[in-house]
């Protein structure tokens, strides 16, 4: 969604190099998007059939007026709000930002992003996360948390959002979705997995507007339905059977319709074949229509107005009151509004939110400045108690969630951990106090981040740097700590000129990339010059040690520097930045982060770029074909046999670990088919056969190292070559993080369901399990892979 008020880069489409013309040929495939009607009906599927009943008597009690208001939102306390029915003892929905904080409030706490928790490879961690957030989210009496994402998936490494998501692996994904989700909720909270669907560019995501008027419509995100499937799907379908409350469809077109009005995506792909039961919301201003979405399947409007962002503030509306003439009219079947009010209803009853629900933190609308108090038209009662503190011991959580997920991706002559150093020098403007203030939402010189900007973001409450942390530590070795902060007065001198001791035991730079909500990156390279940092420090300094805190993929030319001994990706941790990196840098946490994506050789390596620089004005200019198809990340790097610099999967531990006894033993009780035994009723998460076990396939893991650490096995299918072409060579399947002291072993055991070893077949529109062998290979990363078999599932 958006956030509060647009950047200048948000306005302005960052020029890449990058022009795709309209291509008729192609448009001819794709150039419009099958017709799937009518929605279907919620049939409270997977558990809800109570809330369902529940929900079906609350809205028979309505009268047409409040149905409309159940379905469209008005400015209020919250960035999203549904307005009470005080005579049937409904209090309202509050809708709350984001993905790594509850955002508009006081006093909470600032998460590490999705990026960072991809990293860590930890499913426990997930939901952990999850959890703390969900609470925090319902102290502040939110009903329903915008978060978590995944879409974008990753298509693009310059994808403005990437990081308030996880990984460009859908596997990957599917897992911190359903972990997110289960936490969040655990809560009695709402969550609302995000943006459905195709949302793999900031740029043009939305129309241009002159005069009030659409003169040019939003990129167009144009994916066949294989990829669809098996890429951009995927993660959800985990959300939709975790139980998910919510789904939000995203701001651009896909195969040329508006992602809000597009049936095929709705109706079809998530409450047919996905079996949603819960409710579809616009993403903030992603609305275009009224019968038209609704009837495709939207079911409520946020935040609710009209124009751009929905920001024309008053009850005019495309739902609202249009919804009920549309009625009246005979456009609009009153059945299928009474079943998007019960799909609203339905995870608010099933979640208990009918009890005790906690009321709405007053600090929540002095800080909402998307709809400030003179935009509220309808009443809202903020009787509850101001400022609540709901960071409980959250920070000692997110300290050891941001070490977990630290990645080391490069330790030579064991520079770490460090051993009591005596002279520490510190470098770059990342390492210190943020000089503009707690809510990060520019891209400041001097200060570390801990988030990106835009609606992902947080408010922080206090920041621990990674510089007064390490004159913490360092104090209890008598220590001597400088710093230079400055990128600019680093990277143009002779670091011998700047005082610096001849001998510092050891040089840490502090390195960052920011990214926002609205705009794509337009470099991947570290900013403030920070290639020139990491050389200028590296040439005087044999024993530099670099730190990026980015939003994900980094050029890193001085890789191979001989006096750059160690590189850690943090990404972003959240409050406790500068105890997490401490942590790992002294060694009281062993590294066991891995990448969540793959750092290329060369820039000119990455593909699926953002579509932009298009200079035509034709209305239908914009256009992003997904030809790559499932070639994104480490699927293109190995189907193009291309070197990388450091592959998906990959992060060092300080100790070492051996893989050995790959087992497999099929948990099937009969002969398995190819494809799934058709399902008898709708049900979330899609087919059931597709999430049965078919294998459970086992490693020992040994821990051969001197030192107790975690490290994370990883399980890559490779397809028989009797699956289609286009088959990626291997697939991420599995993956587990395993903590054990020096010389343990244990047995690790992945379980593979049907979904994990089939395909989509767009013949049969069906799953299809190839014939042949399947390789199985487990591993440290997808290109470190030490125990090999095969299996012939069907
Ligand atoms: C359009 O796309 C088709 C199919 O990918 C390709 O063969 C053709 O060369 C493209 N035409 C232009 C003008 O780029
Ligand atoms: C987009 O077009 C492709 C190719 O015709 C089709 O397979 C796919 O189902 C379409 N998806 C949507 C959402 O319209
Ligand atoms: C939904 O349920 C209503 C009422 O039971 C029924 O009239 C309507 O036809 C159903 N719609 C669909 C698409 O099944
Ligand atoms: C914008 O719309 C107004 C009112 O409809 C009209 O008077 C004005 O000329 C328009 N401006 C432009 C630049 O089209
Ligand atoms: C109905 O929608 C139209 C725009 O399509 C808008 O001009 C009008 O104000 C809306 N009416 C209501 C009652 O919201
Ligand atoms: C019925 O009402 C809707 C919503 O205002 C409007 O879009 C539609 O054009 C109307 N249809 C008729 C036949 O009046
Ligand atoms: C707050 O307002 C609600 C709704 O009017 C009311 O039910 C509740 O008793 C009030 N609470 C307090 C503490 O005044
Ligand atoms: C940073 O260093 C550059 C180069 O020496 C200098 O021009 C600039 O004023 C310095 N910035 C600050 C904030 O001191
Ligand atoms: C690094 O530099 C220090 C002091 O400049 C020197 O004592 C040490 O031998 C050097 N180490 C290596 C590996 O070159
Ligand atoms: C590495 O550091 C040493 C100082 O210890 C320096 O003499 C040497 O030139 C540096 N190497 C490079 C490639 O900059
Ligand atoms: C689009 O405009 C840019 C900047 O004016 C120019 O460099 C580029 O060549 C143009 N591209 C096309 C396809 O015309
Ligand atoms: C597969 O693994 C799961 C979990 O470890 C276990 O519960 C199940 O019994 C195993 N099934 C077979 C057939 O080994």
């Amino acid at each position: 969604m958006l956030y509060s008020f647009l950047s200048a880069a948000a306005l302005l489409a960052p020029a890449l190099a990058v022009v795709q013309p309209l291509n008729t040929t192609i448009l001819g495939q794709y150039g419009h998007s099958p017709a799937v009607y009518p929605s279907p009906n919620a049939t409270g599927a997977g558990g809800w059939e109570e809330a369902l009943a529940k929900a079906k008597e609350f809205t028979a009690q309505l009268t047409a007026a409040e149905k409309a208001d159940m379905v469209t939102g008005k400015p209020g306390p919250c960035v999203g709000n549904i307005v009470a029915i005080p005579r049937l003892g409904f209090g309202g929905l509050c809708l709350q930002d984001g993905p790594l904080a509850i955002r508009t409030v006081d006093y909470a706490s600032v998460f590490p992003a999705g990026v960072t928790t991809a990293a860590s490879f930890d499913r426990k961690l997930m939901y952990e996360r999850g959890a703390a957030m969900g609470a925090e989210f319902r102290g502040k009496g939110a009903q329903v948390a915008l978060s978590p994402v995944a879409g974008p998936l990753g298509r693009s490494a310059y994808a403005g959002r990437n990081w308030e998501g996880f990984s460009p692996d859908p596997y990957l994904t599917g897992v911190a979705m359903e972990e997110t989700i289960t936490g969040l909720q655990s809560n009695g909270l709402q969550a609302c997995a995000k943006h459905w669907i195709g949302n793999e560019q900031e740029t043009q995501r939305n129309p241009t507007y002159k005069n009030g008027s659409i003169v040019q419509e939003s990129i167009s995100a144009n994916i066949d339905d294989r990829t669809m499937h098996e890429l951009y799907m995927w993660p959800f379908a985990n959300a939709v059977r975790a139980g998910v409350a919510s789904v939000m469809c995203s701001y651009q077109r896909l195969n040329g319709s508006y992602a809000c009005e597009n049936s095929k995506a709705l109706n079809g792909y998530l409450k047919e074949e996905l079996g949603f039961q819960g409710y579809v919301m616009s993403d903030w201003g992603a609305t275009h229509s009224g019968v038209p979405s609704i009837e495709a399947g939207l079911d409520m409007n946020m935040p609710g107005g009209l124009g751009l962002y929905g920001l024309t503030f008053g009850e005019a509306s495309d739902f609202g009151g249009n919804v009920t003439i549309a009625v009246n009219n005979g456009t609009l079947d009153a059945s299928r509004v009474d079943d998007m009010v019960i799909r609203i209803m339905t995870p608010y009853f099933f979640l208990g939110q009918d009890k005790d629900y906690p009321t709405v933190d007053p600090s929540s609308a002095d800080l909402n400045t998307f709809s400030p108090k003179d935009t509220w038209f309808r009443e809202y009662v903020l009787n509850g108690t101001r400022s609540r503190d709901v960071r409980a011991d959250h920070g000692a959580l997110i300290r050891k969630h941001g070490a977990e997920s630290t990645v080391l991706l490069k330790n030579v002559d064991n520079a770490l951990p460090l051993k009591s150093p005596k002279i520490i020098s510190v470098f770059g403007n990342d390492a210190s106090e943020d000089t503009q203030g707690f809510y990060n939402q520019v891209d400041f010189e001097y200060g570390t981040l801990v988030a990106g900007g835009g609606s992902g973001t947080g408010r922080l409450t206090y920041l621990i740097t990674p510089l007064e942390a390490i004159k913490a530590r360092a104090s209890k070795d008598g220590a001597l700590v400088q710093q230079w902060l400055n990128n600019t007065l680093v990277a143009t001198s002779d670091i011998s000129t700047l005082a610096i001791p001849e001998t510092p035991s050891v040089c840490l730079v502090f390195l960052k990339t920011w990214a926002e909500e609205a705009a794509d990156r337009v470099s991947l390279e570290l900013d403030w010059d920070g290639n020139d940092v990491v050389e200028s420090v590296a040439s005087y300094c044999n024993n530099t040690i670099v730190v990026t805190h980015s939003s994900g993929i980094n050029d890193l030319p001085w890789a191979d520097h001989e006096n750059v001994t160690a590189i850690l990706a943090a990404h972003y941790p959240g409050q406790e930045s500068g105890n997490s990196i401490v942590d790992i840098l002294y060694g009281d946490v062993n590294p066991s982060g891995k990448l969540p994506y793959t750092i290329a050789l060369s820039n000119d390596d990455y593909n699926g770029l953002p579509t932009t620089a298009v200079n035509s004005t034709d209305p239908d200019a914009w256009q992003a074909w997904f030809e790559e198809k499932l070639e994104i990340d480490y699927r293109f790097f190995d189907a193009q046999n291309m070197s990388v610099r450091y592959e998906f999967g990959f992060g060092l531990s300080y100790s070492t670990f051996e893989l050995s006894d790959l087992a497999m033993s099929s948990c099937a009780s009969a002969n398995v088919s190819a494809t799934p035994a058709p399902q008898s009723a709708t049900t979330p998460g899609g087919n059931p056969a597709l999430w049965e076990n078919l294998y459970n396939i086992t490693v020992t893991l040994k821990n051969t190292g001197d030192v107790a650490g975690a490290t994370v096995p990883q399980l890559y299918l490779s397809y028989p070559d009797s699956a289609p072409a286009g088959t990626p060579p291997k697939q991420l399947r599995g993956f587990e993080k395993v903590m054990l002291e020096s010389g343990e072993s244990e047995s690790v055991s992945f379980e593979l369901m049907r979904r994990d070893f089939s395909y989509w077949d767009v013949s049969s529109q069906e799953w299809v399990i190839p014939a042949g062998e399947f390789g199985v290979s487990v591993g440290f990363s997808s290109r470190d892979l030490k125990v090999v078999g095969s299996v012939s599932v069907v």
